[in-house]
């Protein structure tokens, strides 16, 4: 966002404070709660959403370099992202020709000698462009092999607005300006391009993706929830929503806000008074705070159970190791947060969730954020 939407956003935000509220949806919305747990839309949800449907990847900082490679597979297709000699990206199916082995381990790094990939099974090697361009013992062992057919599957990849995204089905393509629908205007300023990336976090939950992504979208639970923590630095059920297109951007005042009544806006530095929360449909979450952002990936393994990834991007590379401790105290201190405060109660939920209990599950008017994640998602399931 730009200086003066930050602004503006305050000044949301304020009123807000002022009349002790928060943006609303139209009306109360109930869900079955067979939606968390019933095995046969687990299934669509894996097929419709994690394969062909685009996939937020990362920020572009995640590959800054030619030679520089992005590899996971909890969409079901194995993904190896590689940024090109000349800056653009390409992303491949992450199975070799020969015995199908992934060609790195899922995680970001650097291609051998910054432009080949070698697979750690039988050697077979791969340029950046996806092509085979050694076979170990070929003249003798693969005499008959037509090695320009056998180069590394092609994805559909775009890259705009600092933001990466994959389509994990090679039959599909996508629109990347669809999938975005407006949200960069939310995004941008941000230093998507340029931030550097301090790693991510991985944790397993016992739970559907879904309670998972659900905590991240309203502020109602943080009094209650996160008394000693999250309560401590910004308001309770108060926040600005936004749609655009399947995803959503909130805004949240930290419980200084009101010092700016005192501050000429031209001095405001919006970003100490507010940080925001940007959904990605389906299962994205980027939060933007202070002078930096994070994002948090959450993929389905099992109707109940889930993997998070929780990555931090900071403005630039720490400048000394007592530094870099800093930082990974704070992600840790935050990803602990989540895991010992949201994750545990989350827990409990799903527990009561699985107790064959037919009932509904309630979702606020002040909950609007937790609302159109299920409102998408029944657009996209049917
Ligand atoms: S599986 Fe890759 S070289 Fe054999
Ligand atoms: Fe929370």
């Amino acid at each position: 966002m730009q200086q003066q939407q930050l602004v503006d956003e305050i000044k949301v935000l304020m009123d807000l404070v002022a009349r002790n509220t928060t943006m609303l949806a139209d009306s109360v919305m109930e869900i079955d709660v067979d939606e968390y747990t019933d095995p046969s839309q687990f299934q669509r949800e894996k097929t419709e959403l994690f394969r062909n449907y685009p996939q937020f990847v990362g920020p572009s900082c995640v590959v800054p370099e030619a030679g520089d490679y992005f590899a996971f597979d909890d969409t079901g297709v194995p993904i190896l992202i590689v940024r090109q000699p000349d800056k653009s990206l390409r992303a491949f199916v992450n199975i070799c020709s020969h015995r199908g082995a992934p060609l790195n381990e899922c995680d970001h790094g650097k291609a051998k000698k910054g432009r080949m990939f070698s697979c750690p099974y039988h050697g077979w090697t791969y340029d950046l462009e996806g092509k085979l361009v050694g076979v170990p013992f070929g003249k003798e062992g693969f005499d008959t092999i037509d090695r320009d057919a056998l180069g590394l599957k092609t994805l559909d990849l775009q890259e705009k607005h600092g933001m990466i995204f994959v389509m994990p089905n090679p039959e599909l393509t996508f629109n990347i300006d669809d999938v975005l629908g407006g949200i960069q205007e939310r995004l941008s300023g941000f230093g998507f391009e340029e931030s550097f990336y301090l790693g991510a976090k991985q944790v397993f939950t016992d739970f559907s993706w879904k309670l998972n992504m659900d905590t991240f979208h309203e502020y109602y639970h943080f009094e209650f929830l996160h008394p000693n923590s999250i309560a401590t630095m910004a308001y309770s059920n108060v926040a600005t929503y936004r749609q655009y297109g399947r995803n959503h951007s909130m805004g949240s005042p930290t419980l200084q806000i009101n010092e700016l009544k005192d501050v000429p806006e031209s001095e405001w530095v919006p970003m100490n008074y507010s940080s925001y929360v940007n959904y990605i449909f389906p299962n994205t979450v980027i939060f933007v705070v202070a002078d930096h952002f994070q994002t948090w990936r959450v993929y389905p393994i099992a109707p109940d159970r889930s993997v998070v990834y929780h990555s931090m991007f900071l403005p630039q590379e720490p400048a000394t190791p007592e530094q870099r401790q800093e930082y990974e105290a704070y992600f840790q201190m935050i990803n602990d947060v989540a895991v010992a405060e949201d994750y545990s109660l989350v827990d409990k939920v799903n527990r009561g969730l699985k107790a064959g209990i037919p009932r509904n599950v309630i979702i606020g008017r002040n909950e609007p954020g937790v609302q159109n994640m299920h409102r998408q998602l029944k657009g996209v399931l049917g």
